[in-house]
């Protein structure tokens, strides 16, 4: 057993930011958001597309309930950040632990929103088990493929009908040489892990949304791949209805050129398009992907540069990523006949995984919601978006 794959095994457990930190420091900015009626969100995207959110375990445990009322409020979609993931839901083989799933179940239920499963099929946040026999030797390819149809028969099949999206595999393509990155599923069954993991998932539940979902495949580098990947898929029939585009972008340089190319190219493949898991961060980086496992050391003095909003968002920072998510969303709203849902990773700013990626321990403001959980401009900026366009 190659120990990269237990290590990547391991859930990276989001350090809550300490409680001095997790206040923007009131600026006029907000105090001019607080005085504008807030709307549900959800009401300006009715017949577009629906609009989502990542709910953290936190959430699903009664530990943040401002958080969850928030998404109850404003979202028709939704999406578990951690609690659905191999690693979370069947720890142990045979082990399944479904209790917060079931309760993302029920506020979805409770608030007329609909849920994403995500994800079934991934390299990382999976346990080693799923590899190797009890000797600690890899197993063969009937075991690790029978193990991988157990658990998606298991996990789709147990909220089939109510749970109608699944991000079926998840960031399967190699940012360098070659099509396929090489993981622990590649390793144990072969290339066909991916057509095998979409069959399992409709067998489970024939009526399923199944995506395939990853990062950067807008972008000029991979959008090729992923665009081979799928039509290969398709080829052989698999049943795959929809490719999501991750969308973890900077506020410097958000790709909607590249999107909107990704958005025509994959729909004119007869496939919807669903941006999964958008955030737009405001801090300086170097790294541009999402591959969770990198993790970038710094300095102090570096930190000094790459962490600059410790104290709280300057206004004209906080309206420049209303601007950037408003762009974003008038690209959407123009495709939104192809387009299923928007999902935003996550709903506070205090709690987004960019606070620790890909540099731990920063301040970055990537959302919709303050950690104070007001609604920040780019709340406002892209509710106004959608309201200009008709249905
Ligand atoms: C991230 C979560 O936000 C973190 O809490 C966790 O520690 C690591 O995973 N691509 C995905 C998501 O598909 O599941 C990842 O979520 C972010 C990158």
């Amino acid at each position: 057993m190659n120990k990269s794959i237990l290590l990547l095994a391991v859930p990276i457990v989001v350090v809550a930011a300490p409680l001095a930190m997790s206040r923007n420091s009131t600026t006029p900015m907000s105090e001019v958001t607080e005085t504008q009626a807030v709307t549900p969100l959800k009401n300006a995207f009715k017949g577009k597309f629906r609009i989502g959110a990542a709910v953290s375990t936190a959430m699903l445990q009664g530990q943040d309930d401002g958080s969850t009322q928030l998404v109850k409020t404003h979202f028709d979609s939704v999406t578990a950040e951690n609690a659905m993931k191999p690693a979370e839901i069947q720890p142990r083989e045979g082990e399944f632990t479904f209790a917060n799933a079931d309760k993302l179940v029920e506020i979805a239920e409770q608030s007329g929103g609909s849920v994403v499963g995500h994800t079934l099929v991934w390299h990382s946040q999976t346990p080693g088990w799923f590899f190797q026999g009890k000797d600690g030797q890899p197993v063969t390819r009937e075991v690790a493929l029978a193990r991988l149809q157990a658990h998606i028969k298991a996990v789709v099949g147990r909220y089939k009908g109510r749970i109608k999206e699944w991000d079926v595999v998840n960031e399967a393509i190699n940012d360098g040489p070659g099509l396929l990155r090489q993981t622990p599923w590649l390793k144990a069954v072969g290339e066909d892990y991916l057509a095998e993991a979409f069959r399992a998932a409709h067998e489970a539940d024939p009526d399923a949304i199944l995506v395939y979902n990853d990062y950067n495949i807008e972008l000029d580098y991979k959008r090729p791949k992923a665009l081979e990947l799928v039509k290969k898929l398709l080829d052989q029939k698999v049943p795959i209805h929809a490719v999501g585009i991750q969308s973890h972008w900077r506020i410097e340089n958000p790709p909607l050129a590249e999107t909107e190319k990704a958005i025509q190219e994959f729909s004119a493949l007869g496939l919807k398009v669903m941006i999964t898991e958008l955030d737009m961060g405001v801090l300086p980086t170097r790294y541009q992907g999402a591959d969770v496992s990198r993790r970038e050391a710094m300095t102090p003095e570096q930190m000094a540069v790459m962490n600059p909003y410790t104290k709280g968002l300057p206004d004209e920072v906080a309206v420049k990523h209303g601007e950037k998510l408003k762009e974003a969303f008038d690209l959407f709203l123009k495709y939104r006949k192809n387009i299923g849902r928007v999902t935003l990773w996550g709903v506070n700013d205090g709690h987004s995984w960019l606070n620790n990626f890909p540099v731990r321990g920063r301040t970055d403001y990537p959302l919709l919601f303050d950690r104070a959980l007001k609604p920040k401009p780019a709340f406002f900026s892209i509710q106004k978006a959608a309201e200009a366009v008709g249905k």
